[in-house]
């Protein structure tokens, strides 16, 4: 199969990385379906990607939500089916300390950011197993940072990269791959909620991660099964090869 009709299915893509990312698959010519909350930025990505000569479905709503999940995976079939899988969109769940944290909220924030992917990759999985597809689960140093304040979102996102090491275990054999990427500090609007009072302006824009997206899309799944990847380090191989 060419790469002109490999499908991608990213969620977050309205802004900051997600958007990024699915810049990089539309340059590759994978065909798109996006997702997010916010229909009108969403609906921006996908006018521009597609005045590029992209084929792009922007599927609007909240993650958590079944129908919504259901909706990104039957446009992607639509399409064709799906190579790639990015679960990105994620909620940070606000900052503060535990000793203060309304546990009431840990709900929330595991069930956007652990819930929503496992659930989405579970509806998805027919269609990746069709096409020897990639799950890529994005996460975040905080899952091994004890970082002050960002405790829940530390902890959504060990759990998510437990969960993505087990489906990579789970799942050898069956054709489909997992990984996990930690794609770094990023001036976006989640790091700024992170940093409420402070100056982001230092950090990266996260088009640094593009030389790393590349390098990924031309690897065979199988042979990165269960990686997780740094995608700033600047040792990395991504980095050597440009
Ligand atoms: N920025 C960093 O420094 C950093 C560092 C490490 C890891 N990460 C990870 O990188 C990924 C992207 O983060 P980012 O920094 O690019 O954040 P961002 O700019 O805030 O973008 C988040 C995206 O996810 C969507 N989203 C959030 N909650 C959603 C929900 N419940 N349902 C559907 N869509 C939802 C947002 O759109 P709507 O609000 O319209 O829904 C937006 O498109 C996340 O997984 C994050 O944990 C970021």
């Amino acid at each position: 199969m060419g790469e002109a009709h490999r499908v991608a299915l990213v969620t977050g893509a309205s802004r900051g990385l997600g958007a990024v990312i699915a810049g990089v698959l539309a340059a590759r010519r994978y065909d798109l379906v996006i997702g997010a909350r916010d229909a009108g930025s969403l609906g921006l990505v996908a006018e521009s990607l597609s005045s590029r000569g992209a084929t792009v479905v922007p599927v609007n709503g909240d993650v958590t939500d079944a129908s919504v999940r259901a909706r990104l995976v039957h446009a992607a079939r639509d399409l064709g089916g799906m190579n790639l899988l990015v679960n990105n969109a994620s909620e940070l769940g606000g900052v503060g300390p535990l000793t203060s944290f309304d546990v009431v909220r840990f709900g929330r924030v595991f069930r956007v950011n652990v819930g929503a992917p496992i659930a989405l990759i579970q509806l998805a999985m027919p269609l990746l197993a069709e096409r020897r597809g990639l799950i890529v689960n994005i996460t975040s140093d905080a899952a091994h940072g004890a970082y002050p304040g960002w405790g829940p979102y530390g902890a959504s996102k060990a759990a998510l990269e437990l969960l993505t090491r087990t489906l990579a275990a789970e799942l050898a054999g069956h054709g489909v791959s997992a990984v996990l990427v930690d794609p770094g500090d990023m001036r976006t609007r989640m790091h700024q909620e992170a940093y409420p009072m402070e100056d982001i302006s230092d950090r990266p824009l996260p088009e640094v991660t593009v030389p790393f997206w590349h390098w990924l899309l031309d690897q065979d799944p199988e042979e990165i099964r269960g990686e997780r990847f740094a995608a700033q380090r600047e040792d990395a191989r991504w980095l050597q090869q440009a």
